[in-house]
């Protein structure tokens, strides 16, 4: 519980100063006029254990998992949730009274929470959803989908073998596509996500030709450097409906700070355009 004492919170991460993560945080801080800091912790695999077991004596309330972390954290952390077990990663720990450490994944959460918000009427069940990719990302997002009762889930990534790892994982509607055959795999999608790297600041866009894909289909991007990926320009261009991934790095707030302070913050429109304006746009 938020107390008169300094709160304390992270990332850690490697690297970690592009992390919008510390902005995000430090501003919910001021706005509820509490005492505390959101610091960067650049930690390399190798200390990864020792910095988690320092949290506790510190006198930190947790902290969020990035790049490249967030499955070995799951192996260091006392206790893992059930969300953490099936996504097999984490993506924030939770000091609990006791010293001992909770790891929980809230990427699902953050992914689901910021589709709603930014489209009320999209329903996981809809239609075939398309998931391109199959890192930490990808895992978080065919989750969240299983769990909204999404019938068919196809997964296709650059290297085929992953996504037929991620099908026989996960079951159920989820299937592995051949990364050769994912323009034809859109025809009848009713969403599109790309959960990969490609789009991102420094990388070249997702080599994804559109044509086929129902201009109906909702296209999700999770990459949030830049808010509007080439991906999502080419959607908006030909009429669908689009997603960033903006939205999924600040709901993921919420679960964190209920954990953390025992608060639950607002995701609200100035919170957005806080972070929002430290991120260059790149032109298409
Ligand atoms: N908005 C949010 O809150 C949020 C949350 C999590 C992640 N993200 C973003 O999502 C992106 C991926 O993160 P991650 O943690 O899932 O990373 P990751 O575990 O390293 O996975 C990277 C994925 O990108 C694919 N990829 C890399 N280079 C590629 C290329 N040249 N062509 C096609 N596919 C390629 C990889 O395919 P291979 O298996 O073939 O290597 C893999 O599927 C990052 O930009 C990250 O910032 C955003």
């Amino acid at each position: 519980m938020a107390g008169d004492h300094f709160l304390l919170a992270g990332v850690m991460g490697c690297p970690v100063m592009h992390s919008r993560s510390p902005i995000l945080h430090n501003y919910l801080f001021r706005q509820h006029g509490l005492t505390g800091t959101y610091v960067p912790l650049a930690i390399p695999p190798e200390h990864l254990e020792g910095a988690l077991r320092g949290l506790a004596p510190l006198g930190f309330s947790g902290c969020n998992i990035t790049i490249p972390h967030k499955e070995r954290a799951l192996a260091i952390v006392d206790h893992v949730d059930e969300v953490a077990k099936r996504i097999g990663a984490t993506s924030c720990v939770v000091v609990r009274q006791d010293g001992s450490l909770g790891g929980t994944n809230n990427d699902a959460f953050g992914f689901v929470q910021n589709v709603l918000q930014q489209q009320p009427a999209w329903r996981a069940g809809a239609g075939p959803a398309v998931v391109i990719g199959a890192g930490g990302g990808a895992r978080a997002v065919i989750y969240s989908l299983a769990e909204c009762d999404a019938r068919e889930i196809r997964v296709i990534n650059r290297t085929s073998a992953r996504a037929g790892t991620l099908a026989k994982e996960f079951g159920g509607p989820v299937s592995g596509v051949a990364w050769e055959d994912r323009h034809r795999a859109l025809k009848d999608a009713a969403m599109l996500v790309n959960t990969t790297s490609q789009g991102m600041v420094g990388q070249p866009p997702l080599d994804l030709a559109l044509d086929t894909l129902p201009t109906t289909a909702l296209v999700c991007d999770i990459v949030y450097i830049p808010v509007e990926t080439p991906l999502l320009a080419a959607a908006r261009r030909r009429g669908n409906p689009t997603v960033d991934g903006l939205g999924m790095l600040l709901h993921q707030v919420r679960p964190a700070w209920k954990a953390w302070f025992g608060i639950d913050p607002q995701v609200t429109p100035e919170l957005r355009a806080v972070v929002e304006a430290t991120i260059p746009a790149i032109g298409h």
